[in-house]
């Protein structure tokens, strides 16, 4: 073969392999991100958690939400401003205070001068129970003197991976420092 007829081949060579994959590359959909899969439908879970709070200088042995600081010469309690407790509540399956599933953990600060409103920063951690593993992270401000408050779910991990919702706490029954409180928890798993 002349050095001609070599090029002339290779060119040959060479454009049928660009026409191959053009034709190929034709049949190659444009690539496009996917639609993000629909949030699941709103998921409902009812837990309770048993409370005792110290409040005006007095703190049981089994305190379970404590006042840790607040404005000097004011009483420590849950309706005085500038009050921060920290709180590690036990998560009950039912309203039966030995039937412990988790803890509740954080704080919550009084943050209304008029002490109406109080913000809750906590973490539900369950170490049994179908969310075993599972943290759900609730953070918001409510208005404390209503009888159910309400704040925002705005995540977790595990089986609480990308969970969004809300939770309410309704107050089944309290006495000096106990409290036993009913609290729903709706979210949905946001991908
Ligand atoms: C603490 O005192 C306030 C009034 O200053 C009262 O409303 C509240 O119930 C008291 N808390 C406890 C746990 O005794
Ligand atoms: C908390 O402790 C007090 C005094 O030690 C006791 O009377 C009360 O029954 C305890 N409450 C709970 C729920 O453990
Ligand atoms: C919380 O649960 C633990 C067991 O996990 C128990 O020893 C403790 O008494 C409970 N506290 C209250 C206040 O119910
Ligand atoms: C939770 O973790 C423990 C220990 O890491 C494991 O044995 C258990 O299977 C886990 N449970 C769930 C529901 O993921």
């Amino acid at each position: 073969m002349s050095s001609y007829k070599a090029l002339a081949f290779t060119l040959q060579v060479f454009l049928l392999l660009v026409v191959r994959l053009q034709s190929s590359m034709a049949t190659i959909p444009p690539v496009l991100c996917p639609p993000p899969p629909p949030p699941s439908q709103p998921t409902m879970y009812v837990v309770y958690s048993p409370s005792i709070t110290a409040a005006n200088g007095t703190v049981p042995p089994n305190a379970t939400r404590v006042p840790v600081a607040g404005i000097q010469g004011m009483p420590f309690n849950l309706k005085q401003f500038g009050t921060v407790f920290v709180i590690d509540d036990n998560i009950t399956a039912t309203p039966d205070p030995t039937t412990v599933i988790g803890v509740i953990q954080g704080t919550i600060t009084v943050t209304s001068f008029d002490g109406s409103y109080i913000q809750f920063s906590v973490t539900f951690i369950f170490n049994s129970g179908p969310y075993a593993n599972a943290t759900l992270v609730v953070l918001g401000a409510t208005d404390g003197r209503l009888t159910t408050l309400t704040a925002p779910v705005v995540g977790g991990t595990n089986a609480f991976l990308y969970a969004t919702g809300f939770v309410t706490a309704e107050i089944l029954y309290s006495q000096g420092s106990l409290t036993l409180e009913k609290i729903t928890i709706v979210y949905k798993i946001r991908p």
